[in-house]
């Protein structure tokens, strides 16, 4: 059975201050890496299963990529909860592109950030090259709508760590030693608050916090 510890839970598209949220969703291991060296976190794939599965579909579908629903029961046109908006390094994409997945979050708005990549390769996938801060800044002044999920992965997230407004960590009872850091980015201290806190049965918590500014 899974334990909530209710703090200070921000709703959906609720910073107060009109705007959209930018929101890191992100998987990691106790010591705060979201895969290995290369970046893979193959080895947690086996804690998405029971009631934190459960949970990931009733909270938080639209964060599985859409080849997935099937093979884990989300009904098609399920609704999403908190994102309408998903951004992702090329590093991130890639791992779909190369398996031929052009758009792996259909149901969602999705950008990729790249230099390198000059055409999309998808009518659902917009590239953002140039001013990434701006961009993202125009699109949480959107009006309406639901909030932005940050996908990552390292670098893109260390490029926008100060344009996070919250963090959705869910962290998986393993520990890596070294690998590929939450933020690629330098050392400065940033400051959160604690949200909303659950823990599950098979040992994974997901920590909600939100930025202090
Ligand atoms: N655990 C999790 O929840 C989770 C979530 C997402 C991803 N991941 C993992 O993260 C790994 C990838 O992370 P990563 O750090 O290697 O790469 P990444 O952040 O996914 O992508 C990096 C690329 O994004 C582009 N980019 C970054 N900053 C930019 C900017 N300011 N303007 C324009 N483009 C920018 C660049 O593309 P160009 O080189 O084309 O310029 C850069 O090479 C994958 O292995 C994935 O599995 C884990």
């Amino acid at each position: 059975m899974s334990v909530v510890v209710a703090l200070a839970v921000t709703p959906p598209n609720g910073t107060g201050s009109g705007l959209r949220k930018l929101t890191y969703f992100v998987a990691c291991t106790i010591d705060g890496f979201i895969g290995d060296p290369k970046g893979d976190a193959s080895s947690t794939y086996g804690y998405v299963m029971g009631e934190y599965l459960e949970f990931l579909k009733a909270e938080y579908p639209e964060t599985v990529a859409a080849p997935a629903w099937p093979v884990l029961g989300i009904e098609p046109g399920t609704p999403a909860r908190r994102y309408d908006t998903v951004l992702q390094g090329l590093n991130s994409y890639r791992i779909g592109l190369d398996a031929g997945i052009t758009s792996p979050y259909a149901h969602l708005r999705e950008y990729v950030a790249t230099r390198s990549l000059t055409e999309s390769p998808d009518p659902n996938v917009e590239l953002i090259a140039d001013d990434l801060v701006g961009r993202v800044r125009e699109l949480k002044a959107e009006e309406g709508g639901l909030d932005i999920w940050l996908c990552g992965g390292s670098t893109l997230a260390g490029a926008l760590v100060d344009e996070i407004d919250e963090l959705v960590v869910k962290t998986y009872p393993e520990v890596y030693g070294s690998g590929m850091p939450m933020f690629g980015t330098g050392f400065q201290v940033r400051e959160f608050d604690l949200g909303e806190v659950r823990a599950f049965d098979n040992g994974v918590v997901v920590r909600t916090y939100t930025r202090k500014r």
